[in-house]
């Protein structure tokens, strides 16, 4: 989860958000390089004191700096488009899970097995425990195994929410009326946050995700409980 002064991505905790920081940094890369380019070119001009008298035209350098930036914009979209598909991409889930988005909380369906459907709430900060993190830890958990791949269908009752994991790499929305599906891939036990981030009301703030990541053996012990 992210803590204090941390302004960058979170560690990465599935093969998509690693792939996705990968991304990032590549992206940012190039905006540098671009920046500094360019930067320098127009402090540099502050210095020039020549002027050419006879300068009508420069088809040649027109045509350079029109088509080198189109070939650099390339190298963003096509490693951009990878990505896009790569996270639409559904890799023979074991486990599906259904999170239904409420104001102002979110309830879990277990498709797979019987009634195994329940509400999370936030845990409001006067009934803290002392090693609760405040307006990120909620009453009932969804507990995940790792080293799966796992679907999860979102929607919501009334407005629009956001599913979102930070770590996990993953942002779906839950709309009325709509299913949305997307799938990922837990690689270590722990616990990873997220938040609803769709505007949804005056408690959008107030709903946290949580997920506990655990091995299999102990998710088939959480589930038959
Ligand atoms: Cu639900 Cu914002």
């Amino acid at each position: 989860m992210s803590t204090w002064a941390n302004l960058g991505l979170q560690d990465s905790a599935s093969p998509l958000m690693e792939q996705l920081i990968f991304f990032h940094d590549h992206a940012l890369l190039i905006l540098v390089m671009i920046t500094v380019l360019v930067g320098y070119l127009m402090f540099m001009l502050f210095f020039n004191n020549y002027v050419n008298r006879f300068l009508l035209h420069g088809q040649m350098i027109e045509m350079i700096w029109t088509i080198l930036p189109a070939i650099i914009l390339l190298f963003i979209a096509f490693p951009s488009l990878r990505l896009l598909y790569l996270l639409d991409e559904i890799n023979e889930p074991s486990i599906t899970l259904k999170s239904i988005g409420h104001q102002w909380y979110w309830s879990y369906e277990y498709s797979d097995f019987n009634d195994i459907e329940f509400d999370s709430y936030m845990v409001p900060t006067n009934e803290l425990s002392t090693d609760g993190f405040r307006l990120l830890d909620v009453d009932n958990r969804i507990v995940l195994p790792m080293n799966s791949q796992i679907r999860i269908l979102v929607t919501a009752a009334d407005v629009i929410h956001s599913w979102t994991i930070p770590a996990l790499g993953v942002k779906v929305d839950g709309t009325p009326g709509r299913l949305n599906q997307t799938n990922f891939f837990i690689n270590r036990p722990g616990l990873f946050y997220g938040q609803c981030s769709e505007i949804c009301g005056a408690n959008h703030s107030f709903m946290p995700i949580v997920i506990e990541s655990v091995p299999i053996n102990y998710f088939i012990k959480w589930i038959t409980n």
